[in-house]
């Protein structure tokens, strides 16, 4: 498995893996504070450079790009307290906000809605959205996921074997279904594909502001369109009951449908990449989901908290917080590594094995606290259908490439494949 275009030495060591899971080895102790963040040996655990970090938790130092020294929350406990903590901001215009990357360091110069603000102006925000994304709403829209599921499928059978299947099938649904939701022309999906990726992985700052600005005009060039002539997306809906209403202004309302549109499909068509290459690499865990489909919910719990894609989520501190024994001092950087902390064995016994019997609803996958994921039952529902309609549709399903050739996400952004070539 390749990570992106970086060294493929890198990802050797999952070369050697058993079809069941490999737990990562606990390493030594280190003085000096590991690098965050990591790039992944295996796709589907955490780096293995992380693992002094699991045998110190629930809370070490690590030191980031520019050598700043942060905190990184590595305990499931600690990790849920903290992300409830009113003293810890996720408001990255601050000066001490941590940067994990020289690319987010020059570019969090603008606040981004809700997931970048603290209450109570997140709250407001999340009120307006919070009832189109309830389970219920969510139930209403699974014909139509199914439907599109269904579509990309007989494509996909029609034009391969073999076929990338991030680019036919994992992107495309969360990508149509958020289009759908939201009120944005699916035809557009090629523009905003490309802003979205430049935007969280574009390899230098100027890429991404040049990616912001273009998701900026293309929204207000939509809103007026929209003002002009209603539709019935969400965006149509918080024209007419927000905008109108002063409730929020135009750069919000842009703000806002740009981290919807953008969380609304990478992270989902990531999760649909790895979690099918993952259980083309635990056979038996397939088998078994393939004889009970009704497992898929619990299959799906289980791999939001075994992927973790969404690893480093950022806060810094407002005031000193006592936690586990330390003090966070007011203005240091604090970051939960999710795949650390969804490995913790208190509260997931066997954290490395992939196990669909057991609870792993606690997970942090989603975060926790004010800014746990918006979309998270939208999430699971597309990850449900997609992935029983695509082992369905395809019984002999499998890698059209030798393992070490498939390119993964590097440890800097979202995790997922970067492509997945299939056959059947
Ligand atoms: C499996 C797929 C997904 C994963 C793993 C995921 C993960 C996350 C995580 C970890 C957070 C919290 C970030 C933090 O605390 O700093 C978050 C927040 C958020 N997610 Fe997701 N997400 C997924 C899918 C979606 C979808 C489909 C949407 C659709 C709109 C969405 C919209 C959001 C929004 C708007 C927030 C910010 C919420 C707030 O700040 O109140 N996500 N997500």
């Amino acid at each position: 498995m390749k990570i992106g275009k970086r060294e493929p030495a890198l990802a050797r060591s999952s070369m050697t893996e058993p079809l069941t899971t490999q737990p990562p080895t606990a390493g030594p102790p280190t003085a000096e504070p590991i690098a965050f963040p990591q790039d992944r040996t295996c796709p589907y655990h955490p780096p293995t450079a992380y693992d002094p970090l699991r045998e110190a938790r629930p809370l070490s130092r690590i030191s980031l790009f520019d050598g700043r020294g942060v905190w990184v929350v590595t305990g499931h406990t600690t990790a849920r307290e903290l992300l409830t903590d009113p003293r810890l901001s996720s408001d990255r215009t601050l000066p001490s906000f941590p940067a994990p990357t020289e690319r987010f360091a020059k570019v969090r110069d603008r606040r981004v809605a809700l997931l970048g603000l603290d209450d109570p102006e997140h709250h407001i925000q999340r009120r307006m959205l919070v009832p189109s994304f309830t389970l219920k709403r969510v139930a209403t829209l699974r014909p139509r996921i199914q439907e599109t599921v269904d579509q990309l499928l007989e494509r996909m059978a029609a034009q391969g074997p073999p076929a990338d299947l991030v680019d036919a099938f994992a992107l495309p649904v969360p990508s149509m279904v958020i289009c759908a939701l939201l009120g944005v022309p699916y035809a557009d999906h090629d523009f905003f594909e490309e802003q979205s990726r430049r935007l969280l992985r574009g390899p230098a700052a100027a890429d991404i502001k040049n990616a912001r600005d273009q998701l900026d005009a293309y929204f207000v060039s939509l809103i007026d369109r929209k003002q002009r002539e209603s539709g019935d997306g969400l965006l149509d809906e918080l024209i007419q009951d927000q905008l109108r209403a002063g409730t929020v202004d135009r750069a919000e309302l842009i703000s806002l449908a740009t981290i919807l549109l953008v969380a609304g499909h990478e992270t989902t068509a990531n999760m649909i990449s790895l979690g099918t290459f993952t259980l083309l690499r635990h056979p038996e865990q397939l088998a078994e989901l393939r004889a009970e489909p009704t497992l898929m919910p619990a299959a799906v719990e289980e791999m939001l908290r075994f992927l973790s894609i969404a690893d480093g989520l950022l806060r810094v501190a407002t005031e000193d917080i006592e936690v586990a024994g330390k003090t966070i001092r007011a203005d240091e950087g604090v970051i939960f590594s999710t795949s650390v902390i969804n490995r913790d064995g208190h509260a997931f016994p066997e954290p490395d094995a992939l196990d669909w019997h057991r609870s792993a609803r606690h997970h942090v996958a989603f975060g926790f606290g004010i800014h746990q994921c918006l979309g998270q039952n939208l999430a699971r529902a597309e990850m449900e259908i997609a992935l029983l309609s695509l082992f369905d549709r395809f019984p002999g399903l499998r890698l059209a490439a030798p393992v070490d050739d498939i390119p993964f996400k590097p440890g800097d952004t979202i995790q997922g494949m970067l492509e997945l070539p299939l056959t059947w």
